[in-house]
């Protein structure tokens, strides 16, 4: 495994090697003991073209924890494909960290990254896609299920079909799970990732509808992330409206199962796709799900940078 720019480019083995490490080193840390440090000697620059809480602290964090380093680079310090081609920006850190996770609008300012790189390039969120996210929620699902019966398990997510839809659907494809994703008209999945979801996986369990109290009937897991992502800001407005009735909230629990989850990416726009005494209630598993981000960051890192 050399990058991590999407789960459709990684192997349903490859997710499992990710997983088993993310679960051992969390384990590690959580009896007080620490991790050896694996990548000891090694830097990961780390590039946003958007905002970040959580992946920034955890792939930081994640590195200080593996005995390596990280250097933040920002929109105005290295501005990839604005103020330098990718092409040499990865020419550049090629001979000067050991892996690159960056944040981007355009996927492909990733594939090209990629094209010329020497050092693993990892997706930190593109418009296109989040892996990373997917990682931590499956950890989170794992951790409420257990690993035994996910292909029995159902992942309902309410909202947008963005980035985090995107990986969310493929890694549950990848792993076994139904996945039902109920989106208003216009902002479903788009038909081209979902074709190139079934054709890698012909077998899924994949349902897209437009209603979301149905969708919701046969969940274990109910997620949902923001109507309006980084980049769309002007078409907040329209948005709003278009998704009326896709609030994650009391009375859409009440027609799921008792012993459905509650899970988001964050952040959230509460009130909006999600109320408050939902993200706050004891279905939400929602903060133990934005922790894991930090073990999911660290079983990838030492998978790909530290040889494990
Ligand atoms: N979920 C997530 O990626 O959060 P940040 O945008 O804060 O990194
Ligand atoms: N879909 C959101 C996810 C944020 C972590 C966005 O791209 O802004």
């Amino acid at each position: 495994m050399k990058h991590f720019i999407s789960i459709h480019e990684t192997s349903t083995q490859e997710i499992n090697h990710i997983l088993d490490v993310a679960f051992e080193l969390r384990e590690q840390r959580n009896n007080g003991k620490a991790n050896a440090p694996v990548l000891d000697g090694k830097t990961l620059a780390v590039y946003f073209a958007k905002p970040s809480l959580r992946t920034r602290v955890s792939f930081q964090q994640a590195m200080f924890e593996l005995g390596g380093k990280s250097i933040v680079l920002t929109n105005d310090d290295a501005g990839i494909g604005v103020r330098e081609s990718e092409h040499d920006v990865i020419k550049v850190l090629n001979g000067m960290v050991h892996g690159l996770a960056a944040r981007v609008f355009e996927h492909s300012v990733l594939t090209n990254l990629a094209k010329h790189s020497e050092i693993p390039i990892i997706n930190a969120l593109s418009d296109y896609s989040h892996p990373c996210q997917a990682l931590a929620d499956v950890m989170t699902i794992i951790d409420e299920f257990g690993r035994e019966d996910l292909n029995k398990r159902t992942i309902t997510y309410i909202g947008d079909g963005n980035n985090v839809a995107l990986s969310l659907a493929t890694i549950c494809g990848k792993l076994g799970m139904r996945f039902v994703i109920a989106s208003p008209p216009g902002y479903e999945l788009d038909s081209s990732f979902v074709d190139r979801i079934m054709s890698q996986l012909p077998d899924m369990d994949f349902e897209l509808t437009s209603d979301p109290m149905q969708a919701v009937h046969d969940a274990d897991v109910i997620y949902t992330d923001t109507w309006v992502s980084m980049g769309q800001e002007k078409e907040m407005e329209k948005r709003k409206l278009a998704f009326e009735g896709f609030q994650v909230n009391q009375a859409m629990l009440d027609n799921a199962p008792k012993h459905a989850i509650v899970l988001h990416c964050l952040p959230a726009h509460r009130g909006w796709e999600i109320s408050d005494d939902v993200i706050d209630g004891p279905q939400s598993r929602v903060f133990p799900e934005a922790h894991n981000r930090l073990h999911a960051q660290k079983g990838l890192l030492a998978v790909l940078m530290g040889g494990m």
